[in-house]
């Protein structure tokens, strides 16, 4: 048996990979040379304490920040461009924790919460939440190159056609339609078919072809080399439930069951995140990079124009403080509950908000830290008579040295795909349970556009089994039902005029009575699946015994989840929207030389997982800087 370094894999996938590579040596971080050699690429990175000065300053080196970051670099713009980054590299700083898909049921803090804090998140905690108990939750936000795509479960998918004909409509801006968001999405992806040495060929993936373009990337997007054994009877039982087949989830619609895809790249099995993608790509291209540095503040000159960053790079011997400057812009990329942290202590928020920390306002915007979306998880523990990863998990010996074997020697099995795929299903919910819907829960999803599903259901394989008693030979599954379209919306704040008190952070969880009746559907929904599916032979938590309502509308309080799907809290809007922080271009009001790329930015949280729109929006933004807008 080869036992693999992963990193130096890592970085020789993305070599290949990356759409500009020509056998390049990688740049970025260590790699290790044909003689076996580690090189340190030191021109890749920024020298912490020493002032420079960039075209671009991207801060936040995640999902939306390495993307553009990429885009502005490349030829023919050859912007300068730096990215400054709080975390650092998780292949360094986390072994190969995510490298391994198969692992993410350690990384993806879920159902039930776990209490992981790891060296590569944020360690974020929500306020108590009203709304089911007063609980309060871990919220997943990734601390390294990568951000969030390089903890995250993976799951690649767009969303629907009327989702963006809406947005176009709302920021009065053709930009945003989708045919012209459509071909954003194509071109951040390198597609790889199923490869049916690896995947057991009965499956038979069906999937839209046109969805991808052949020079497409760097990002690779595939089914992994495993299927789950559960899927084709799940996919039976979402038949039975009503619900129709559909050609995969990247053409712009949703509604129906089929197999999803994920960020992973077949050849080595490991995890695309945005870092070994993107980022590598673009230090190809001559972007510095500075790892561990944090952003204290945006800097403004007397007209209001963004000029640069203070930064505060921490090494173990103290702190260096230095300023960097952006001759044309900073671009602020530091997701959903930063962005927000770092507008506010930078003068741009709710004047009240920032006058009580003493902040001076540059541009008073009351929708800063506002509006935010969410998407709550509730689920059913199920007892299947097929193999899921269970065992795996809890560490059975043989499935572990088997699944150890089959992924060095062949990268395939259970450790080289997402732990979900088939079966993954969206609908609107149907007349059985939405009649009980009250007519104002009702005239709320009416201003939905059609075809954006109201729910998922989502089998997730690897899932920390928590509660429920397990023997070596168990094989569990938590079928998730995701709500997509939610009423209640959260908000954050800030505690002091610094970012490193963390910020206060309220989602907001189901609390309105609109979310409760679709939380309560979602629930007798699964039900119903479950029934209907052949090798679930029980259901653990909460058990058949939960069946009134009252019974399990404690459940949902008791038990329901979160899969960090925030957005909009710096959110793109018209002039006339007071609660509008950006424009249809991402630029802040009121000020100019900045602009706010990430899901802060979504005017909504598009229907389903928001990874793939994340890309395509820093592929969108990076278009219309490029072409003067
Ligand atoms: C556990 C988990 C599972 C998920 N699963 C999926 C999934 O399967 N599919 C899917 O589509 N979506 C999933 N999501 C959601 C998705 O990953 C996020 O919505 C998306 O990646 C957010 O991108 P972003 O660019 O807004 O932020 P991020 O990718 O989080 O990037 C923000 C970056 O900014 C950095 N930063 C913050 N503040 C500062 C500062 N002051 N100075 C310097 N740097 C700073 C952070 O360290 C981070 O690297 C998941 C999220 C989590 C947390
Ligand atoms: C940008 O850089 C590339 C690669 O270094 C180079 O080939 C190209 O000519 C440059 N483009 C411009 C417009 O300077
Ligand atoms: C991942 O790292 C752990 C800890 O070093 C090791 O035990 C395990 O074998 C590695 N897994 C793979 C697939 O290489
Ligand atoms: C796979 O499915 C397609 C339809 O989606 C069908 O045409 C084809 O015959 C199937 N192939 C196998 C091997 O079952
Ligand atoms: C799960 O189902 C199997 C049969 O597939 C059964 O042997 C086992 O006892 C069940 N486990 C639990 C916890 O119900
Ligand atoms: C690897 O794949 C080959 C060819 O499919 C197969 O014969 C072999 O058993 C696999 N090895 C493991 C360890 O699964
Ligand atoms: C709800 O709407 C229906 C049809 O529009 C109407 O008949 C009914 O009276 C309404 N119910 C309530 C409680 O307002
Ligand atoms: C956030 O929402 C909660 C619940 O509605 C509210 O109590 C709180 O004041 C709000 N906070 C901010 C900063 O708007």
């Amino acid at each position: 048996m080869r036992s693999l370094p992963l990193f130096q894999i890592s970085i020789t996938a993305a070599v290949a990979a990356a759409a500009c590579a020509k056998a390049q040596p990688p740049t970025v971080g260590a790699f290790v040379d044909a003689d076996g050699i580690t090189r340190i690429y030191g021109n890749s990175f920024g020298r912490p304490g020493y002032h420079a000065t960039y075209d671009y300053i991207i801060v936040g080196g995640g999902n939306a920040g390495n993307t553009i970051a990429a885009r502005l670099a490349e030829d023919p713009a050859n912007y300068t461009v730096a990215v400054i980054e709080a975390g650092s590299f998780y292949e360094i700083l986390d072994g190969n924790r995510t490298q391994v898909p198969g692992y993410n049921y350690i990384n993806t803090i879920t159902f039930p919460l776990g209490d992981e804090t790891p060296l590569t998140s944020w360690g974020l905690t929500t306020e108590p939440q009203a709304a089911i108990g007063g609980r309060t939750a871990e919220y997943g936000q990734g601390q390294t190159f990568g951000g969030s795509t390089a903890s995250n479960y993976m799951g690649y998918h767009r969303a629907t056609v009327g989702t963006f004909d809406q947005w176009a409509e709302l920021l009065d801006d053709d930009f945003w339609t989708w045919d012209n968001v459509y071909p954003a999405y194509k071109q951040s992806v390198a597609f790889q078919p199923p490869d049916y040495t690896k995947i057991d060929p009965s499956f038979n993936i069906s999937y839209d072809a046109t969805a991808f373009i052949p020079t497409g990337g760097p990002l690779h997007v595939s089914y992994g080399n495993h299927q789950g054994a559960y899927g084709p009877s799940l996919s039976d039982a979402l038949a039975a439930s009503g619900l129709d087949p559909i050609d995969g989830f990247n053409s712009g619609r949703l509604i129906g069951y089929g197999t999803a895809t994920a960020t992973i790249d077949t050849r080595t099995a490991t995890r695309d995140s945005s870092e070994t993608s993107f980022l590598q790509a673009a230090a190809r291209a001559g972007i510095k990079i500075y790892p561990q540095a944090v952003v204290t503040r945006i800097l403004f000159d007397e007209d209001k124009k963004a000029t640069g960053v203070e930064v505060q790079t921490n090494v173990a011997t103290g702190q260096l403080k230095y300023s960097l400057s952006a001759t044309k812009e900073v671009i602020l990329s530091a997701g959903v509950w930063h962005s927000p942290q770092l507008l506010m202590v930078s003068g741009v928020g709710p004047a009240e908000t920032l006058q009580e920390h003493g902040i001076e306002v540059i541009s008073d915007l009351p929708g800063v830290g506002q509006n935010e979306w969410d998407q709550p998880v509730i689920g059913l523990f199920l007892n299947l008579s097929v193999e899921t990863n269970t065992q795996f998990q809890v560490g059975n010996p043989e499935v572990v040295a088997a699944a150890m074997t089959n992924y060095l020697e062949n990268q395939s099995g259970p450790l080289s795909g997402f732990g979900t795929g088939q079966g993954i299903a969206f609908e609107n919910f149907p007349e059985s349970v939405r009649s009980d819907f009250s007519n104002s829960t009702l005239a709320y999803l009416e201003t939905f556009p059609e075809d954006w599903p109201e729910v998922e259901y989502l089998p997730l394989a690897n899932v920390p089994v928590g509660e429920i008693p397990i023997t070596p030979y168990d094989n569990f599954i938590l079928l998730a039902a995701v709500l997509l379209s939610t009423e209640s919306k959260g908000n954050m704040s800030i505690t002091s005029s610094s970012v490193f008190d963390r910020p206060i952070i309220n989602p907001n969880w189901l609390a309105t009575d609109a979310d409760m009746e679709q939380a309560y559907a979602a629930f007798l929904r699964l039900r119903e699946i479950s029934s209907n599916w052949d090798t679930a032979t029980g259901e653990l938590l909460p058990g058949l015994g939960v069946s009134s309502k009252e019974d399990i509308l404690d459940f949902i309080r008791g038990h329901s989840g979160f899969i960090f799907h925030g957005t909009s809290t710096c959110k793109m809007g018209p002039q006339d929207d007071p609660s509008a922080v950006i424009d249809s271009r991402a630029r802040v009001y009121g000020v100019t030389g900045l602009r706010v790329v990430d899901a802060s930015a979504f005017p909504n949280c598009p229907p389903g997982h928001p990874m793939a729109s994340v890309y395509m929006y820093a592929e969108k933004i990076a278009e219309s800087i490029l072409d003067g807008n």
